[in-house]
């Protein structure tokens, strides 16, 4: 496949001096790029937005995180929430983001990537959150930020079973990754309180 990266990317390498807004910069570029024909819903029938506003919404959730908690791995985490759908939404492959990104961000990111071959969403889902519980902490604050932002309003399309299914699957989420960060877990908390399911 074509890979993209931004231009600046084999200067900052030449130069080994790698610092962190070029790298955030450089993962964001190649999440635009490889997200670019995806959309993410909103609450109103057959408006959408672009797929980015989802990742800076992760994003924004992470640094909020990160503000509140210290100690955190603000890279990994920043890097992870940026390019944590890349694997499973895009056909970005694992060894640019191990060339880029460096081994830690390639691991966060698979273990935020469901294995569609497993049975069930039920069953994806656990595995995938074992998987995070065997990484740093900061991949379950991006899970949490993650489906934080995914419980805004549901699209008016989807059924109560539906909804409740991914209510459900939130408590889930909360239940086994709540106790990597208690802030995170607070916002998931009242915003599986808050879904209306109706
Ligand atoms: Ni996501």
């Amino acid at each position: 496949m074509t890979v993209f990266l931004p231009t600046f990317t084999s200067s900052v390498r030449a130069k080994k001096t790698n610092t962190m807004p070029d790298t955030l910069q450089k993962a964001w570029l190649l999440a635009a790029f490889h997200h670019d024909t995806q959309r993410y819903s909103t609450p109103r029938e057959g408006v959408t937005v672009p797929y980015l506003t989802h990742l800076g919404a992760v994003l924004i959730e992470v640094n909020y995180i990160i503000s509140q908690e210290p100690g955190l791995d603000a890279d990994l985490a920043r890097l992870c929430a940026i390019l944590h759908d890349s694997l499973e939404d895009t056909n970005l492959d694992e060894e640019t983001l191990r060339e880029e990104f460096g081994d830690r961000v390639l691991a966060g990111v698979k273990a935020l990537t469901k294995n569609e071959t497993l049975s069930t969403k039920r069953v994806q889902m656990e595995d995938s959150l074992a998987r995070i519980l065997a990484q740093p902490r900061e991949i379950a604050v991006v899970k949490l930020c993650d489906r934080i932002n995914n419980l805004s309003p549901a699209p008016d399309y989807w059924t109560r079973e539906k909804k409740i299914a991914y209510r459900d699957e939130a408590a889930l989420i909360l239940k086994q990754l709540g106790p990597a960060s208690p802030i995170a877990a607070d916002r998931l908390r009242k915003k599986i309180e808050r879904y209306d399911v109706s």
